[in-house]
Protein backbone atom coordinates (compact mmCIF):
# COMPACT_ATOMS: atom_id res chain seq x y z
CA UNK A 1 0.00 0.00 0.00
CA UNK A 2 1.85 3.51 -0.71
CA UNK A 3 2.14 6.12 1.78
CA UNK A 4 -0.67 8.46 2.84
CA UNK A 5 0.33 11.53 1.18
CA UNK A 6 -1.76 13.81 3.29
CA UNK A 7 -0.13 16.42 4.75
CA UNK A 8 -0.90 17.80 7.80
CA UNK A 9 0.65 20.44 10.34
CA UNK A 10 0.45 21.39 13.76
CA UNK A 11 1.22 25.18 14.85
CA UNK A 12 2.21 26.74 18.53
CA UNK A 13 1.83 30.66 18.96
CA UNK A 14 3.71 32.46 21.33
CA UNK A 15 3.87 36.59 21.86
CA UNK A 16 2.26 38.99 20.86
CA UNK A 17 -1.13 39.93 18.87
CA UNK A 18 1.36 39.98 15.43
CA UNK A 19 2.73 37.00 15.88
CA UNK A 20 -1.09 35.74 16.73
CA UNK A 21 -2.05 37.42 13.33
CA UNK A 22 0.86 36.24 11.51
CA UNK A 23 0.09 32.71 12.26
CA UNK A 24 -3.74 33.18 11.03
CA UNK A 25 -2.10 33.84 7.80
CA UNK A 26 0.87 31.41 8.16
CA UNK A 27 -2.55 28.69 8.42
CA UNK A 28 -4.08 30.46 5.47
CA UNK A 29 -0.73 29.42 3.11
CA UNK A 30 -0.52 26.26 4.38
CA UNK A 31 -4.16 25.39 3.48
CA UNK A 32 -3.62 26.90 0.17
CA UNK A 33 -0.74 24.66 -0.25
CA UNK A 34 -2.87 21.70 0.29
CA UNK A 35 -2.15 21.66 4.23
CA UNK A 36 -4.13 20.32 6.79
CA UNK A 37 -4.34 21.87 10.72
CA UNK A 38 -4.67 19.75 12.97
CA UNK A 39 -4.92 20.11 16.68
CA UNK A 40 -2.33 17.38 18.11
CA UNK A 41 1.49 17.12 17.61
CA UNK A 42 0.57 13.27 17.42
CA UNK A 43 -1.09 13.98 14.23
CA UNK A 44 1.19 16.28 12.59
CA UNK A 45 4.11 15.78 9.92
CA UNK A 46 4.86 19.45 10.70
CA UNK A 47 5.20 21.28 13.54
CA UNK A 48 6.28 24.71 13.74
CA UNK A 49 6.50 27.21 16.70
CA UNK A 50 5.72 30.75 16.51
CA UNK A 51 8.15 32.04 18.57
CA UNK A 52 8.62 35.33 20.64
CA UNK A 53 11.93 36.36 22.16
CA UNK A 54 10.69 39.88 24.08
CA UNK A 55 12.26 38.45 27.49
CA UNK A 56 14.57 35.83 28.18
CA UNK A 57 11.56 34.19 29.39
CA UNK A 58 9.73 33.74 26.43
CA UNK A 59 12.45 33.05 24.55
CA UNK A 60 13.56 30.06 26.84
CA UNK A 61 9.63 28.42 26.76
CA UNK A 62 10.45 27.84 23.14
CA UNK A 63 13.60 26.01 24.07
CA UNK A 64 11.66 23.79 26.50
CA UNK A 65 8.91 22.99 24.35
CA UNK A 66 11.54 21.83 21.09
CA UNK A 67 12.97 19.81 23.95
CA UNK A 68 9.75 18.47 24.99
CA UNK A 69 8.92 17.02 21.32
CA UNK A 70 12.58 15.44 20.50
CA UNK A 71 10.89 12.15 21.06
CA UNK A 72 8.64 12.88 18.02
CA UNK A 73 12.00 13.15 15.22
CA UNK A 74 11.93 9.30 15.10
CA UNK A 75 8.43 9.57 14.17
CA UNK A 76 10.13 11.64 10.84
CA UNK A 77 8.27 14.42 12.09
CA UNK A 78 9.50 17.74 10.82
CA UNK A 79 9.81 20.96 12.87
CA UNK A 80 10.17 24.72 12.01
CA UNK A 81 11.08 27.48 14.07
CA UNK A 82 9.29 30.18 12.88
CA UNK A 83 8.98 34.44 14.56
CA UNK A 84 11.55 36.68 16.51
CA UNK A 85 13.55 33.49 18.07
CA UNK A 86 14.34 32.17 14.69
CA UNK A 87 15.27 35.46 13.21
CA UNK A 88 17.49 36.16 16.48
CA UNK A 89 19.09 32.90 16.73
CA UNK A 90 19.18 31.90 13.43
CA UNK A 91 20.86 29.11 11.51
CA UNK A 92 22.03 28.32 15.72
CA UNK A 93 18.86 26.85 16.20
CA UNK A 94 19.75 23.64 13.84
CA UNK A 95 22.74 22.95 16.14
CA UNK A 96 20.66 23.79 19.44
CA UNK A 97 18.02 21.21 18.07
CA UNK A 98 19.42 19.78 15.13
CA UNK A 99 16.08 17.50 14.61
CA UNK A 100 14.87 21.04 12.99
CA UNK A 101 14.07 21.65 9.25
CA UNK A 102 13.02 24.74 9.34
CA UNK A 103 13.97 27.94 10.73
CA UNK A 104 12.38 31.42 9.51
CA UNK A 105 11.49 35.25 10.74
CA UNK A 106 8.60 36.73 9.99
CA UNK A 107 9.85 39.24 7.24
CA UNK A 108 10.52 36.22 5.15
CA UNK A 109 6.80 34.48 5.05
CA UNK A 110 5.82 35.86 2.15
CA UNK A 111 8.23 33.29 0.71
CA UNK A 112 6.51 30.39 2.50
CA UNK A 113 5.12 28.40 -0.07
CA UNK A 114 8.97 28.16 -1.70
CA UNK A 115 10.31 27.10 1.72
CA UNK A 116 7.36 24.41 1.88
CA UNK A 117 8.57 23.44 -1.31
CA UNK A 118 11.87 22.67 -0.40
CA UNK A 119 11.29 21.32 2.71
CA UNK A 120 8.93 18.76 0.75
CA UNK A 121 11.68 18.00 -1.51
CA UNK A 122 13.98 17.07 1.86
CA UNK A 123 16.28 19.80 2.50
CA UNK A 124 16.49 19.88 5.96
CA UNK A 125 18.09 23.40 6.35
CA UNK A 126 15.29 25.16 5.14
CA UNK A 127 15.97 29.14 6.13
CA UNK A 128 13.65 32.43 5.60
CA UNK A 129 16.18 34.96 7.71
CA UNK A 130 17.33 37.24 4.77
CA UNK A 131 14.47 39.39 4.07
CA UNK A 132 14.93 41.86 7.08
CA UNK A 133 15.26 44.75 4.52
CA UNK A 134 12.58 44.43 2.22
CA UNK A 135 9.93 47.04 1.76
CA UNK A 136 7.29 43.90 1.17
CA UNK A 137 4.72 43.09 3.51
CA UNK A 138 3.07 39.59 4.10
CA UNK A 139 -0.68 39.39 2.43
CA UNK A 140 -2.31 36.09 2.03
CA UNK A 141 -5.13 35.37 -0.25
CA UNK A 142 -6.93 33.65 2.73
CA UNK A 143 -6.22 34.11 6.57
CA UNK A 144 -7.46 31.58 9.06
CA UNK A 145 -9.02 33.74 11.75
CA UNK A 146 -9.51 32.31 14.41
CA UNK A 147 -12.33 34.11 15.64
CA UNK A 148 -16.06 35.12 13.47
CA UNK A 149 -16.70 38.27 14.61
CA UNK A 150 -13.61 40.41 15.59
CA UNK A 151 -10.30 39.72 13.67
CA UNK A 152 -7.16 41.74 13.32
CA UNK A 153 -5.07 43.24 10.29
CA UNK A 154 -1.49 44.78 10.18
CA UNK A 155 -1.10 47.66 8.67
CA UNK A 156 2.58 48.42 9.28
CA UNK A 157 5.33 45.85 10.02
CA UNK A 158 9.09 45.96 11.50
CA UNK A 159 9.71 48.78 13.63
CA UNK A 160 12.98 51.59 13.17
CA UNK A 161 12.27 53.06 16.71
CA UNK A 162 15.56 51.32 18.54
CA UNK A 163 14.49 51.44 21.80
CA UNK A 164 17.62 50.63 23.82
CA UNK A 165 15.96 47.42 26.01
CA UNK A 166 14.05 46.02 22.78
CA UNK A 167 14.77 43.31 20.23
CA UNK A 168 12.26 43.56 18.05
CA UNK A 169 13.99 46.08 15.57
CA UNK A 170 16.15 43.10 15.38
CA UNK A 171 13.52 40.94 14.70
CA UNK A 172 10.86 42.23 12.70
CA UNK A 173 13.22 44.13 10.47
CA UNK A 174 12.17 47.88 9.09
CA UNK A 175 8.97 49.28 9.32
CA UNK A 176 7.44 48.90 6.14
CA UNK A 177 3.29 50.03 5.44
CA UNK A 178 0.70 48.75 3.21
CA UNK A 179 -1.57 50.90 1.13
CA UNK A 180 -4.48 52.29 2.41
CA UNK A 181 -6.23 50.77 -0.36
CA UNK A 182 -5.35 47.31 0.21
CA UNK A 183 -5.80 47.92 4.34
CA UNK A 184 -9.41 49.37 3.13
CA UNK A 185 -10.45 46.53 0.36
CA UNK A 186 -9.23 43.62 3.53
CA UNK A 187 -11.85 45.46 5.98
CA UNK A 188 -14.01 45.54 3.22
CA UNK A 189 -13.92 41.89 2.58
CA UNK A 190 -14.18 40.84 6.71
CA UNK A 191 -17.53 43.15 6.73
CA UNK A 192 -18.89 40.86 3.74
CA UNK A 193 -17.86 37.58 5.51
CA UNK A 194 -19.57 39.13 9.10
CA UNK A 195 -17.29 40.49 11.39
CA UNK A 196 -18.22 43.62 12.68
CA UNK A 197 -15.13 44.49 14.61
CA UNK A 198 -11.24 45.32 13.22
CA UNK A 199 -8.05 45.80 14.87
CA UNK A 200 -5.41 47.37 13.23
CA UNK A 201 -2.08 45.94 14.31
CA UNK A 202 1.46 47.30 14.37
CA UNK A 203 4.29 47.51 16.81
CA UNK A 204 3.87 51.12 16.13
CA UNK A 205 0.50 51.36 14.76
CA UNK A 206 0.53 54.62 14.51
CA UNK A 207 3.87 55.19 12.55
CA UNK A 208 1.67 54.25 9.56
CA UNK A 209 2.76 56.11 6.37
CA UNK A 210 0.33 54.75 3.25
CA UNK A 211 2.65 53.40 0.90
CA UNK A 212 0.24 55.04 -1.85
CA UNK A 213 0.57 58.36 -0.14
CA UNK A 214 -3.19 59.06 0.00
CA UNK A 215 -3.90 58.63 4.19
CA UNK A 216 -2.52 59.62 7.36
CA UNK A 217 -2.97 57.51 9.78
CA UNK A 218 -5.77 59.03 11.58
CA UNK A 219 -7.43 59.35 7.84
CA UNK A 220 -7.13 55.39 7.52
CA UNK A 221 -8.90 54.77 10.87
CA UNK A 222 -11.67 57.06 10.28
CA UNK A 223 -12.32 55.27 6.81
CA UNK A 224 -12.13 52.12 8.33
CA UNK A 225 -14.40 52.82 10.96
CA UNK A 226 -17.04 54.10 8.14
CA UNK A 227 -16.57 50.65 6.49
CA UNK A 228 -20.85 49.37 6.47
CA UNK A 229 -20.90 46.91 8.55
CA UNK A 230 -17.90 47.48 11.18
CA UNK A 231 -19.27 48.31 14.52
CA UNK A 232 -15.36 48.44 16.20
CA UNK A 233 -12.30 49.70 15.39
CA UNK A 234 -9.47 49.22 17.64
CA UNK A 235 -5.76 49.76 17.05
CA UNK A 236 -2.46 48.69 18.48
CA UNK A 237 0.29 49.47 19.68
CA UNK A 238 0.70 53.12 19.56
CA UNK A 239 4.09 54.97 20.29
CA UNK A 240 3.46 58.16 21.96
CA UNK A 241 6.17 60.00 19.82
CA UNK A 242 4.01 59.59 16.88
CA UNK A 243 0.96 59.94 18.94
CA UNK A 244 -0.62 63.22 17.11
CA UNK A 245 -3.91 65.11 18.04
CA UNK A 246 -5.69 63.75 14.43
CA UNK A 247 -6.25 60.68 15.94
CA UNK A 248 -8.04 62.11 19.01
CA UNK A 249 -10.39 64.08 16.36
CA UNK A 250 -11.05 61.07 14.29
CA UNK A 251 -11.89 59.37 17.45
CA UNK A 252 -14.42 61.92 17.86
CA UNK A 253 -15.79 61.75 14.82
CA UNK A 254 -16.20 58.70 13.43
CA UNK A 255 -18.67 56.14 16.24
CA UNK A 256 -16.90 52.88 15.25
CA UNK A 257 -13.52 54.12 16.43
CA UNK A 258 -13.41 52.57 20.35
CA UNK A 259 -12.87 54.11 23.44
CA UNK A 260 -9.57 52.99 24.12
CA UNK A 261 -5.78 54.09 23.32
CA UNK A 262 -2.96 51.73 24.24
CA UNK A 263 -0.04 54.32 25.23
CA UNK A 264 3.50 52.67 26.32
CA UNK A 265 5.05 54.79 28.20
CA UNK A 266 7.38 52.18 30.33
CA UNK A 267 8.51 54.72 32.18
CA UNK A 268 7.61 57.80 34.21
CA UNK A 269 11.06 59.38 35.15
CA UNK A 270 12.63 61.51 31.92
CA UNK A 271 15.53 60.40 32.59
CA UNK A 272 14.96 57.04 32.01
CA UNK A 273 13.34 57.50 29.22
CA UNK A 274 15.96 59.33 27.47
CA UNK A 275 18.32 56.05 28.49
CA UNK A 276 15.91 54.05 26.86
CA UNK A 277 15.89 55.94 24.00
CA UNK A 278 12.67 56.16 24.23
CA UNK A 279 11.98 59.97 22.04
CA UNK A 280 9.42 61.37 24.48
CA UNK A 281 9.62 63.19 27.90
CA UNK A 282 7.71 62.40 30.68
CA UNK A 283 5.82 65.98 29.54
CA UNK A 284 5.57 65.14 26.09
CA UNK A 285 3.53 62.33 27.10
CA UNK A 286 1.94 63.55 29.20
CA UNK A 287 0.53 66.30 26.99
CA UNK A 288 -0.59 63.40 24.61
CA UNK A 289 -2.86 62.20 27.88
CA UNK A 290 -4.35 65.54 27.87
CA UNK A 291 -5.15 65.50 24.33
CA UNK A 292 -7.05 62.08 25.00
CA UNK A 293 -8.47 63.08 28.12
CA UNK A 294 -10.17 66.34 25.96
CA UNK A 295 -12.02 63.86 23.90
CA UNK A 296 -15.74 63.89 23.54
CA UNK A 297 -16.23 60.78 25.14
CA UNK A 298 -14.48 59.23 27.68
CA UNK A 299 -11.32 57.06 26.61
CA UNK A 300 -9.78 54.43 28.13
CA UNK A 301 -6.22 54.32 28.58
CA UNK A 302 -4.13 51.55 29.15
CA UNK A 303 -0.14 51.48 29.16
CA UNK A 304 2.87 49.13 29.37
CA UNK A 305 5.68 49.85 32.25
CA UNK A 306 8.90 48.36 32.43
CA UNK A 307 11.06 48.28 35.69
CA UNK A 308 14.16 48.03 36.86
CA UNK A 309 16.21 49.48 33.58
CA UNK A 310 19.65 49.41 33.93
CA UNK A 311 20.18 52.80 36.31
CA UNK A 312 16.36 53.21 37.10
CA UNK A 313 17.26 55.08 40.60
CA UNK A 314 14.52 54.89 43.55
CA UNK A 315 13.62 58.12 42.46
CA UNK A 316 13.13 57.31 38.56
CA UNK A 317 11.02 55.25 39.81
CA UNK A 318 9.23 56.78 42.47
CA UNK A 319 8.20 59.14 39.24
CA UNK A 320 6.25 56.02 37.08
CA UNK A 321 4.40 55.87 40.29
CA UNK A 322 3.34 59.33 40.31
CA UNK A 323 2.91 58.77 36.51
CA UNK A 324 0.49 55.99 37.34
CA UNK A 325 -1.58 58.10 39.50
CA UNK A 326 -1.69 61.45 37.34
CA UNK A 327 -2.79 59.53 34.32
CA UNK A 328 -5.07 56.79 36.06
CA UNK A 329 -4.56 54.37 33.54
CA UNK A 330 -7.57 51.80 32.79
CA UNK A 331 -4.68 48.85 32.68
CA UNK A 332 -1.05 48.31 33.03
CA UNK A 333 1.10 45.30 31.62
CA UNK A 334 4.31 45.49 33.66
CA UNK A 335 7.55 43.90 33.05
CA UNK A 336 11.23 43.37 34.72
CA UNK A 337 13.66 44.54 32.55
CA UNK A 338 15.22 41.65 30.59
CA UNK A 339 18.17 41.86 28.83
CA UNK A 340 18.68 41.23 25.23
CA UNK A 341 20.88 40.26 22.60
CA UNK A 342 22.29 42.61 20.14
CA UNK A 343 19.90 45.67 21.81
CA UNK A 344 22.22 48.34 23.18
CA UNK A 345 21.02 48.29 26.79
CA UNK A 346 22.60 44.42 27.23
CA UNK A 347 25.72 46.82 27.55
CA UNK A 348 24.81 48.66 30.11
CA UNK A 349 25.42 47.29 33.49
CA UNK A 350 21.74 45.31 34.61
CA UNK A 351 22.61 47.07 37.90
CA UNK A 352 19.41 46.11 39.68
CA UNK A 353 19.13 42.72 40.90
CA UNK A 354 16.24 40.61 40.56
CA UNK A 355 15.11 40.95 43.88
CA UNK A 356 14.51 44.78 43.23
CA UNK A 357 13.07 44.62 40.19
CA UNK A 358 10.27 42.12 41.78
CA UNK A 359 9.51 44.80 44.52
CA UNK A 360 8.99 47.17 41.72
CA UNK A 361 7.35 45.58 40.02
CA UNK A 362 4.40 44.47 43.12
CA UNK A 363 4.37 48.22 43.90
CA UNK A 364 3.32 48.93 40.14
CA UNK A 365 1.02 45.97 40.38
CA UNK A 366 -0.57 46.88 43.72
CA UNK A 367 -0.62 50.85 43.03
CA UNK A 368 -2.38 50.04 39.45
CA UNK A 369 -5.29 47.44 41.36
CA UNK A 370 -6.13 50.02 43.39
CA UNK A 371 -6.62 53.02 41.21
CA UNK A 372 -8.59 50.47 38.58
CA UNK A 373 -10.40 49.20 42.03
CA UNK A 374 -11.88 52.95 42.03
CA UNK A 375 -12.30 53.69 38.43
CA UNK A 376 -13.58 50.43 37.60
CA UNK A 377 -16.46 51.45 40.25
CA UNK A 378 -17.19 54.78 38.62
CA UNK A 379 -19.17 52.47 35.78
CA UNK A 380 -21.85 51.44 38.54
CA UNK A 381 -25.15 52.13 37.74
CA UNK A 382 -24.00 53.59 33.92
CA UNK A 383 -25.46 51.97 30.85
CA UNK A 384 -22.74 50.25 28.59
CA UNK A 385 -23.07 48.36 25.13
CA UNK A 386 -21.03 45.04 25.09
CA UNK A 387 -19.71 43.15 22.04
CA UNK A 388 -20.59 38.96 23.17
CA UNK A 389 -17.70 36.95 23.63
CA UNK A 390 -19.26 33.99 25.08
CA UNK A 391 -20.71 32.45 28.08
CA UNK A 392 -19.04 31.15 31.14
CA UNK A 393 -21.34 28.31 31.67
CA UNK A 394 -20.26 27.35 34.95
CA UNK A 395 -21.64 30.68 36.56
CA UNK A 396 -24.26 31.05 34.35
CA UNK A 397 -23.04 34.88 33.05
CA UNK A 398 -21.96 35.88 29.24
CA UNK A 399 -18.99 37.44 29.06
CA UNK A 400 -19.34 41.05 27.03
CA UNK A 401 -15.98 43.48 26.41
CA UNK A 402 -16.72 46.84 25.95
CA UNK A 403 -15.81 49.79 23.40
CA UNK A 404 -13.03 50.57 26.46
CA UNK A 405 -12.01 47.74 26.36
CA UNK A 406 -13.41 46.28 29.20
CA UNK A 407 -14.55 43.10 30.49
CA UNK A 408 -17.78 43.16 31.72
CA UNK A 409 -20.12 39.80 33.06
CA UNK A 410 -23.79 39.94 32.78
CA UNK A 411 -26.62 37.65 33.33
CA UNK A 412 -29.98 37.98 31.24
CA UNK A 413 -33.09 36.64 31.41
CA UNK A 414 -33.85 32.92 30.80
CA UNK A 415 -34.97 33.40 27.90
CA UNK A 416 -32.61 35.47 26.08
CA UNK A 417 -29.69 33.95 24.88
CA UNK A 418 -26.91 36.72 23.52
CA UNK A 419 -25.13 35.38 20.69
CA UNK A 420 -21.63 35.40 20.60
CA UNK A 421 -21.16 38.45 18.54
CA UNK A 422 -23.59 40.57 19.20
CA UNK A 423 -24.32 43.97 20.73
CA UNK A 424 -26.42 44.71 23.87
CA UNK A 425 -26.93 47.50 26.10
CA UNK A 426 -25.93 46.39 29.96
CA UNK A 427 -26.69 47.94 33.14
CA UNK A 428 -23.28 47.59 35.29
CA UNK A 429 -24.38 46.65 38.85
CA UNK A 430 -21.15 46.37 40.41
CA UNK A 431 -17.25 45.82 39.69
CA UNK A 432 -13.61 44.52 40.46
CA UNK A 433 -10.47 46.08 39.59
CA UNK A 434 -10.01 44.40 35.96
CA UNK A 435 -13.85 43.40 35.11
CA UNK A 436 -17.72 45.02 35.44
CA UNK A 437 -20.99 42.89 36.37
CA UNK A 438 -24.15 43.35 35.17
CA UNK A 439 -27.32 42.61 33.48
CA UNK A 440 -28.96 42.70 30.36
CA UNK A 441 -31.13 46.16 29.65
CA UNK A 442 -34.44 43.87 27.79
N1 LIG B 1 5.96 48.62 20.08
C1 LIG B 1 5.41 48.69 21.36
C2 LIG B 1 5.79 47.55 22.28
C3 LIG B 1 6.23 46.25 21.81
S1 LIG B 1 6.87 45.10 22.96
C4 LIG B 1 5.88 49.96 22.02
O1 LIG B 1 6.83 50.57 21.61
O2 LIG B 1 5.32 50.31 23.02
C5 LIG B 1 5.65 45.06 24.24
C6 LIG B 1 6.18 45.50 25.58
O3 LIG B 1 7.17 44.62 26.06
C7 LIG B 1 6.87 46.85 25.58
O4 LIG B 1 5.95 47.90 25.62
C8 LIG B 1 7.71 46.79 26.82
O5 LIG B 1 6.99 47.24 27.95
C9 LIG B 1 8.00 45.30 26.96
N2 LIG B 1 9.40 44.99 26.67
C10 LIG B 1 10.05 45.12 25.49
N3 LIG B 1 11.34 44.77 25.63
C11 LIG B 1 11.52 44.43 26.92
C12 LIG B 1 12.65 43.99 27.68
N4 LIG B 1 13.85 43.86 27.13
N5 LIG B 1 12.46 43.71 28.99
C13 LIG B 1 11.24 43.85 29.56
N6 LIG B 1 10.16 44.27 28.90
C14 LIG B 1 10.29 44.55 27.59
FE1 LIG C 1 10.42 47.84 20.64
FE2 LIG C 1 10.57 50.44 20.90
FE3 LIG C 1 9.97 49.36 18.55
FE4 LIG C 1 8.22 49.28 20.54
S1 LIG C 1 8.98 51.12 19.54
S2 LIG C 1 8.78 47.60 19.19
S3 LIG C 1 9.51 49.02 22.32
S4 LIG C 1 11.89 49.20 19.61
FE1 LIG D 1 7.46 38.77 20.91
FE2 LIG D 1 8.24 39.28 18.49
FE3 LIG D 1 5.87 40.07 19.32
S1 LIG D 1 9.47 39.34 20.27
S2 LIG D 1 6.21 40.44 21.46
S3 LIG D 1 6.53 38.02 19.10
S4 LIG D 1 7.24 41.16 17.96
Amino acid sequence: MPQSVEKTFFIETFGCQMNVHDSEKVIGTLIGEGYRQVQSVEEAGLILYNTCSIRDKAEQKVFHRLNDFKKFQKQGKRFGVLGCVAQQEGEKIFERAPYVSLVAGSASYRNLPQMLAQLEAGNSRVTGLDDRQTDETFETEFTARSNPHRGYITIIEGCDKFCSYCIVPYTRGKERSRTSDSVLAEARRMADAGYSEIQLLGQNVNSYMDSSGKKSFAGLLAAVGEVPGIRRVRFTTSHPRDFTRDIVEAIDSVPALCDHVHLPVQSGSSRTLKAMMRLYTREEYLERISWIKAARRPISITTDIIVGFPGETNSDFEETITLLDEVGYDGVFAFKYSPRPHTPAINMIDSIVDEEKSKRLAIVLDRQREIQRVSYSKHVGSIVEVMVEGKNEARGQWIGRTSQNKTLNFTAAAESSPAAGSYHPIKVTGSFPNSLVGELVA
